[in-house]
């Protein structure tokens, strides 16, 4: 059963994306060449920790740091160490809290330095589509909606979704029903409803949708070795349309 949020419930996932998108905005500086992920990680964690915030993915299903940092072929879960990030690398920066109960969930995919234009465009692209599944989060629309409204921005520039993992409803937990493919058709799957929060996360690749996991049983990455970006917003489902939690505002 999916569960509505009460309006004092969405206040308080709210209250815990805008950490969420404050950490983000501020690991924005801090991404150049020369910083390890670790120190990114690092970062994040502090900044959580004087918001009162606890790292949502610390421990979660064993995931031992705090962000993600995905970068070029990595899709999605790549690790914090003491890799350097170098110029003309892109990195996905994935991160989440838990806040008086409640969950948030973002990422942002950066260019380090001067990177290519194919690189750049792959990542106006997948935030793009992020926002086309944004604007279908709509009270009687379907989740089918999202999907090939993220599909259809993703294909149309000529990259490809990735269909192993998925978006999530969000709320007490971090992951919540239903699963939100990045493909999929219109008019199909459940209705949608004021009261939903969803966290909307496209993974685009440049080539080939196929993915694979490292023997770190985290870091997954593309299998033809092309670059993948990765975008993701909570948003809540109003009368109103898509509100979305995990900006500043
Ligand atoms: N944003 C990702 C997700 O929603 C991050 C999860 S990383 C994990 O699944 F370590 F927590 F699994
Ligand atoms: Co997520």
């Amino acid at each position: 059963m999916l569960i509505l949020k009460l309006p004092e419930e969405i206040e308080k996932a709210r209250a815990s994306n805008y950490i969420v998108a404050e950490v983000l905005s501020k690991l924005r500086e801090k991404v150049k060449p020369g910083v390890t992920t670790r120190e990114l990680d690092k970062f994040a964690e502090e900044i959580a920790e004087k918001r009162g915030a606890k790292p949502a993915f610390k421990g979660y299903r064993g995931y031992p740091h705090s962000l993600c940092t995905s970068i070029n072929d990595q899709v999605v879960h790549g690790m914090p160490s003491a890799r350097v990030l170098k110029e003309g690398d892109i990195v996905g920066l994935d991160f989440g809290v838990c806040y008086k109960g409640f969950f948030g969930d973002a990422s942002i995919t950066l260019p380090v330095g001067d990177v290519s234009l194919e690189a750049l465009k792959l990542i106006e692209v997948t935030e793009e589509s992020l926002y086309a599944g944004i604007k279908q989060a709509n009270d009687g629309n379907r989740l089918g909606d999202i999907s090939a409204a993220v599909q259809l921005t993703v294909e149309a520039a000529g990259y490809s979704v990735v269909r192993d993992f998925v978006g999530h409803g969000i709320g007490r937990n971090l992951h919540e029903e239903p699963q939100i493919p990045n493909f999929g058709k219109k008019g199909r799957g459940i209705e949608l409803k004021s009261g939903m929060i969803l966290a909307i996360e496209p993974m685009v690749n440049q080539g080939d949708y196929k993915v694979k996991v490292l023997s770190d049983g985290w870091t997954v990455v593309t299998q033809d070795g092309k670059l993948s970006a990765h975008f993701e917003h909570s948003i809540a489902i109003t009368d109103n349309g898509p509100d979305i939690l995990s900006k500043l505002r």
